[in-house]
């Protein structure tokens, strides 16, 4: 069983609990969910008007 959910995140989300920052993974490739792992850097030369697949492995394609 498989699904496609289109994120267009490119940052996390900044959560303040009393002092304390928390980062959301707002991209949906964090290993680490909900909390951001850093993953998103990857998004970072995406261009607009692509789609772009994540594969497990880390690789990613263009469609
Ligand atoms: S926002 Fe998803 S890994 Fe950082």
């Amino acid at each position: 069983m498989a699904r496609i959910i289109i994120k267009t995140a490119q940052q996390p989300l900044e959560i303040k609990v009393g002092n304390e920052s928390k980062w959301m993974c707002m991209c949906g490739l964090s290993k680490n969910k909900p909390f951001c792992d850093g993953s998103h850097k990857k998004t970072t030369d995406e261009k607009d008007g692509k789609l772009y697949l994540y594969h497990p492995d880390g690789t990613r394609t263009e469609m």
